[in-house]
């Protein structure tokens, strides 16, 4: 039998990939089985996925923790080193708000250690982000990938990247007046939607097309791309290097990229 890996998920929405990538399990798509379902949102209609699938889910409200009026009850866990943190961060610009960022930062921490804690009771080798709304800072990051040449955070992301990072990527893909849509399947890193891309889906906009159906297209590339893109994980034959490229001029360019290796046989 195939060895099976071990799948982690966080979802904050629908979780129509989580759907997909359960589906993809059970009929054997995927060489693998998803071992818990987490959220920040009690009501994240992908935690009922999980439930009719019998796979156990976990909640850590973000927004009662980050919003809590009271910095006393912010505290942070004690293995951060915030300067290490400071250093790594590309998620904030500390300039305007110095205050306002370092807030922000501790009490995002503050909530992934609540997740990471939850998580450590189902050992995983993948992590997927099925839809999940909140960004990764470098102290969840790094203590999901111990290895950091084999990293192992997946996020789905709805448009072609680098174009259109953030939260509405086909939002922002229909209002550009693009004449092409998709999405992508990346590594997590420290940046936004910036980490090692895996695999890219892309449809045709017609000219009459809304956004609603934009976002359908794309979503339904969405449910092959996922669980294809957690297969190669599964079969081992994806591997992240870093290229260094002459720009000219003295200039050069260094990028982590995924190779994928031909399937045997
Ligand atoms: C998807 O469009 C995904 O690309 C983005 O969030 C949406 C999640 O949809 N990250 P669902 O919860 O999987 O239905």
């Amino acid at each position: 039998m195939t060895e099976q890996i071990r799948i982690g998920a966080l979802v904050s929405g629908s979780g129509t990939n989580l759907q997909a990538i359960i589906e993809a399990c059970d009929k054997g798509a995927i060489d693998g089985r998803i071992v818990f379902v987490g959220s920040d949102k009690r009501d994240a209609g992908g935690l009922e996925r999980a439930r009719k699938a019998a796979i156990p889910t976990f909640v850590v409200d973000y927004r009662a923790l980050e919003s809590d009026p009271d910095p006393g009850n912010v505290i942070p866990p004690d293995d951060l080193d915030i300067d290490d943190l400071l250093v790594k961060q590309r998620l904030i610009n500390f300039r305007d708000n110095p205050d306002g960022a370092r807030s922000f930062l501790l009490r995002r921490i503050t909530a992934e250690a609540r997740l990471l804690e939850a998580m450590d009771a189902y050992p995983f080798d993948l992590l997927v982000l099925a839809g999940f709304m909140r960004v990764l800072t470098p102290y969840f990051i790094d203590r999901v990938n111990i290895d950091r040449d084999r990293p192992r955070i997946m996020n789905i992301h709805p448009a072609l990247l680098p174009a259109f990072a953030g939260v509405d990527g086909y939002g922002d893909t229909f209002r550009y007046g693009c004449k092409v849509g998709g999405c992508t399947v990346h590594f997590i890193d420290y940046g936004e939607d910036t980490g090692p891309i895996i695999g890219q889906r892309a449809f045709q906009i017609q000219p009459d097309d809304t956004l609603d159906l934009i976002r359908q297209k794309g979503l339904k590339l969405e449910w092959e791309l996922y669980p294809a893109c957690i297969q190669l994980f599964a079969q081992r034959r994806m591997r992240v290097v870093r290229r260094e490229y002459q720009l000219g001029k003295g200039k050069t360019v260094t990028r982590r990229i995924v190779e994928i290796k031909k399937e045997d046989g």
